[in-house]
């Protein structure tokens, strides 16, 4: 029935709406929603603003466990904090996005962001929609939805250099497609499709489309149990 909370995972590359959609289906929904890449990308603020060595994956591990993490999970306004800092606009920057794939690659950087995953999950009593690489593998692998987003490498890159408000397009699709290929390529938990998740290609797909295409998934699912 509709009562029982219901846990959608949404993993896939960057550039494939993500975010937009799951933040959507949320609010739409009812539901909570958390972005596990801002997790991420937090964690590896602290570690540049800290001065920790990026290349050095046993200097990252020592201090995995010191920065306080914390993330809002209204999709209305999403939050995230470090030792009590906003650090939303911060994590966006290109630094922090080009550190980050090497930051979230250490082990015992993941144990940590996963257990915070593992715990907003399950204090959302009307459920939530959880966005990032490693949702429906690893983290959340009994989650009621799992969906895989994909779309054209030009199609993310377009859709990325708009957000960055006229970036290069080919400058962007490179530094994409390199992350992509080392968050896939990593040892703990790559980028990876679940073999239960739902695939759906956006390349030729409006925002609208992709919520609404989820969206009904989510009711078919609730309605079916
Ligand atoms: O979704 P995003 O671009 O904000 O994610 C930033 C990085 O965080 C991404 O390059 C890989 C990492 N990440 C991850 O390893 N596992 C997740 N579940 C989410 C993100």
């Amino acid at each position: 029935g509709a009562a029982q909370p219901v846990i959608v995972a949404i993993d896939g590359p960057s550039g494939t709406g993500k975010s937009s959609t799951s933040k959507a289906v949320a609010a739409q929904l009812g539901l909570s929603y958390l972005d596990t890449g801002a997790q991420y990308r937090a964690i590896t603020w602290w570690m540049v603003n800290n001065e920790i060595d990026i290349e050095d994956p046993t200097a990252i591990a020592a201090v995995a466990g010191k920065p306080e993490i914390v993330s809002g999970t209204d999709p209305a306004g999403p939050t995230i904090t470090v030792d009590g800092t906003d650090v939303a606009g911060p994590i966006r920057t290109q630094e922090v996005t080009s550190q980050v794939s090497a930051v979230s690659a250490v082990p015992e950087v993941r144990a940590r962001i996963t257990e915070l995953q593992r715990s907003l999950a399950a204090a959302a009593e009307k459920g939530i929609v959880v966005e990032g690489r490693d949702i429906g593998t690893t983290v959340l692998p009994d989650a009621d939805l799992k969906i895989f987003l994909t779309a054209s490498a030009e199609a993310r890159a377009a859709r990325r250099s708009g957000e960055l408000k006229g970036a290069d397009v080919q400058a962007t699709r490179e530094a994409l497609v390199k992350r992509d290929a080392a968050d896939s390529s990593r040892k703990t938990s790559p980028l990876a499709k679940a073999d239960d998740a739902v695939e759906v290609d956006t390349t030729e797909l409006s925002l609208a489309q992709v919520i609404e295409c989820v969206v009904t998934l989510v009711e078919e699912k609730r309605a079916a149990r």
